[in-house]
């Protein structure tokens, strides 16, 4: 079976970009990094994945000011010209519109730093700290309209440790998104995971 080519959209660092670099380089592994796509020009992730030999492109999002549709017109081309097949977010920080989701309904993937339902949004390790909970963690999830919603499809957990900071709690947590990311994406890619497959409540059966 041919792997299926993936496009990451990052925004910043990319270390869950690298990790899933990393595990497709395996023979056995479904999926490979065909484009890795950045919304800023600087983002360090280009440089890794450059590095890679990854074919990148950058769609600068400040070109096109307040036309949102435009920004993802383009950034939809850049996924067509490179014959996409499905696309992860990788801390890409841009709200993407419906449009865009629905076009790519069960076939992108995102990821957050907290255990989906709980912590949407921004300063997830903070605001668990915070709220004193007992585990923290990372899920990949599809991508819906609605942010940090949509069914899940990997979920992992960490103790939260007495005398954690925002950092140390980080850290742990991104050790696990390295770990389940590329298990989602294969998931995914091997047609084990997919949205119509799941529960209304967002997970998966
Ligand atoms: C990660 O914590 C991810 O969960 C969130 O943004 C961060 C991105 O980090 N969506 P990196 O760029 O993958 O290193």
């Amino acid at each position: 079976m041919s792997k299926k080519r993936v496009a990451v959209l990052i925004s910043g660092r990319g270390s869950n970009m690298t990790a899933l670099i990393e595990a497709a380089k395996a023979s056995d592994y479904p999926a490979e990094i065909a484009l890795v796509v950045s919304n800023r020009p600087e983002a360090p992730g280009l440089i890794r994945a450059r590095e890679e030999d990854i074919t990148t492109a950058v769609v600068d999002h400040k070109l096109f000011g307040e036309d949102r549709e435009a920004f993802e017109r383009a950034l939809d081309d850049a996924l067509a010209a490179h014959r996409i097949d499905l696309v992860c977010l990788a801390g890409f920080m841009r709200r993407l519109s419906p449009w865009f989701v629905q076009r790519w309904r069960g076939k992108m993937l995102n990821i957050h730093p907290a255990l989906l339902p709980e912590f949407k949004g921004l300063h997830t390790h903070r605001r668990a700290l915070e709220a004193g909970v007992k585990r923290h963690g990372a899920t990949v999830h599809f991508v819906v309209p609605e942010v940090d919603a949509g069914p899940i499809v990997e979920q992992a957990s960490v103790a939260v440790r007495e005398g954690d900071t925002e950092d140390t709690l980080a850290a742990r947590v991104l050790e696990i998104e390295h770990r389940i990311y590329p298990r989602a994406l294969r998931a995914l890619a091997e047609g084990r995971a997919s949205i119509a497959s799941s529960a209304e409540d967002g997970q998966l059966s």
